[in-house]
């Protein structure tokens, strides 16, 4: 049987929600997981440094207690977001990062930019405090198409961008494009991007696949087949550009199952597993290690995780779903099996 022992990864973009559902998915990445990037994209959103300690909190009181798990904050970017609060999100220490939504780009994203330039003040002093930005980068247009819906945002938002702020730290999240790849491999040092498993294992036909897939949808959109070898080759690359972001995002079955469902997979209950399926399928398992464990950390600055995992080839069975509140979700691979399990 194979096995693999590495560095404890890092989940660097994760949504957890909040109150019951939050109690019912964080133990998920706690158990795999060192540390995780949270998203803002509450009801309401997480706006300030005040209502991000308080989710902290609420986090860490409900993880369970054999786990040692810490949430990296982050606060939601609006088109008012002072340079005052990015001094005190700064200051706390606690606060990692500012997500950048379009306005209307994805789930709770209302409230999100509705122009970038009206962002500047904040993106100087995140410059300045050397705060990174987290980008959703999906334009919103409706005269754009959803798959071309990146490649436009990197040519007319992050492009001009990073060329007004040259030294601010720039993550392209959950990227699914070949244009989104080579945007990242031809930036500076201070942009990378994370990968999420969806994006390294799935197309767009899976979408379709004998009928509409609801559980496959999230957002950015699956793309076409050479989108998706391009972002496997990234992942696997050993280039530290690139790092683990699941984008695990939990929804309640009924909000998937519905004639306007909601965009976003859970795959925490896989979180690390499933990496380690695909990076094997490809002859790369030894590229795993770094790119789940290392480059993330290096990125934003932290210290790598002392503690180890390991990892077993032995077929893992998922189930059809999961607890979630008082309700349930359908998970990544729902009713099927994962080639490789934690050891626990
Ligand atoms: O599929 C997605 N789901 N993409 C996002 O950007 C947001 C996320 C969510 O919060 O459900
Ligand atoms: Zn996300």
């Amino acid at each position: 049987m194979q096995t693999i022992t590495i560095t404890k990864p890092d989940d660097f973009h994760l949504h957890l929600r909040d109150g019951a559902a939050l109690e019912s998915v964080v133990n998920h990445t706690a158990a795999q997981f060192a540390r995780a990037i949270i998203m803002p994209n509450l009801k309401p959103p997480v706006v300030t440094t005040e209502l991000a300690l308080e989710y902290r909190d609420r986090i860490l009181a409900s993880v369970n207690k054999q786990y040692d798990f810490e949430p990296l904050m982050t606060l939601y970017l609006t088109d008012n977001t002072s340079a005052e609060e990015i001094k005190t999100a700064a200051e706390s220490k606690l606060i990692k990062a500012l997500k950048y939504y379009p306005a209307g780009a994805t789930t709770n994203s209302d409230q999100g930019v509705t122009d970038f330039k009206k962002t500047y003040a904040a993106l100087e002093a995140m410059m300045k405090h050397g705060m990174p930005l987290l980008v959703h980068g999906e334009v919103t247009n409706d005269d754009v198409d959803i798959f071309d819906r990146e490649a436009v945002f990197i040519d007319k938002v992050l492009t001009p961008l990073a060329k007004d702020f040259p030294e601010l730290k720039i993550v392209l999240e959950h990227i699914t494009t070949k244009a989104g790849v080579d945007f990242v491999l031809s930036a500076k040092e201070n942009i990378a991007a994370t990968i999420t498993p969806q994006h390294i294992l799935l197309n767009r036909n899976d979408l379709f696949k004998g009928g509409l897939r609801p559980h496959n949808y999230c957002l950015p959109i699956l793309k076409a087949e050479q989108d998706r070898k391009a972002v496997q080759q990234a992942a696997i690359s050993g280039n530290a550009k690139f790092f683990l972001g699941t984008d695990s995002a939990p929804h309640e079955r009924k909000n998937k199952e519905t004639g306007c469902g909601c965009a976003g997979i859970f795959s925490a209950h896989i979180g690390i597993e499933i990496y380690a399926e695909a990076f094997d399928e490809t002859g790369a398992i030894d590229k795993l290690e770094a790119f789940a464990s290392h480059y993330g950390a290096d990125f934003y600055g932290l210290p790598r995780n002392a503690d180890q995992i390991t990892l077993i080839k032995e077929e893992l069975s998922i189930p059809e779903t999961i607890a979630f509140g008082d309700s349930v979700l359908v998970p990544f691979r729902t009713g099927e099996t994962c080639a490789w399990q934690l050891k626990k």
